[in-house]
């Protein structure tokens, strides 16, 4: 099973935007996907119930407890959204039990500095010292050919985190969001999209 989580301790960084668009792509492709979300206002979950049915099934992992139960023995694919703020014992259970850390940062001064202690936090946890977990960032609303992408990268390399991929701006996350419809769903993806995201989904599906 794979086990994903989205992560940065700094609200409105994409998270969740993130997390629902992992969990439609791997939906269309066969896999029995469970999102969950650890947040106490379970947005991913509202999201979820704002879902037509027609749309490739994605499946509420319910967590109710800080312990972080096992998704359902029929999940393939676990996509866990997380809450501003998460840090110390709750982060490093969740930690544990994942395989893959999606970490969304945008390119402001304010982002960076704020995402510092929590790569910090990451780089210093048992689970990813001992190499059991892979790490990747995600720059979000950010234009690949644009400078700000390059300070991205280079602020990056300090921390020895890769760059996976950076996702451009669009109405359209914002729409997927307001809808339970993502870019995925529709037939017709933007090529541009569509080469924003593919870097992301081939580290994801790599086995470790
Ligand atoms: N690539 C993007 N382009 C445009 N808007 C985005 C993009 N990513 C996120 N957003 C918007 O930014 C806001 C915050 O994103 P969200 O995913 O809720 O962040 P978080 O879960 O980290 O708090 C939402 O309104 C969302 O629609
Ligand atoms: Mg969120």
């Amino acid at each position: 099973m794979r086990r994903i989580m989205v992560a940065n301790p700094k609200g409105g960084s994409g998270k969740s935007t993130l997390a629902v668009h992992l969990a439609s792509w791997f939906a269309r492709n066969d896999e029995i996907v469970y999102l969950g979300d650890l947040d106490r206002q379970q947005s991913t979950g509202h999201w979820l119930a704002g879902r037509s049915r027609h749309l490739a099934p994605i499946r509420h992992w319910e967590i109710s407890n800080d312990e972080l139960e096992a998704p359902p023995k029929d999940c393939t694919v676990a996509i866990l959204d997380t809450p501003a703020g998460l840090h110390g014992k709750r982060l490093k259970l969740a930690l544990n039990k994942m395989n893959k850390i999606v970490v969304p940062v945008s390119p402001s001064r304010f982002d960076m500095l704020a995402s510092r202690d929590f790569f910090e936090e990451l780089s210093e946890t048992k689970a990813v010292r001992k190499d059991r977990v892979d790490i990747g960032i995600v720059g979000m609303r950010v234009d690949p050919r644009t400078h700000a992408s390059r300070q991205l990268v280079e602020y990056l390399q300090q921390f020895d985190l890769p760059l996976v991929t950076c996702i451009r701006q669009s109405q359209r996350y914002v729409q997927a969001v307001e809808t339970g419809v993502t870019l995925f769903d529709g037939n017709r993806i933007d090529p541009a999209d569509q080469l924003h995201w593919k870097p992301l989904l081939d580290w994801l599906v790599r086995r470790r």
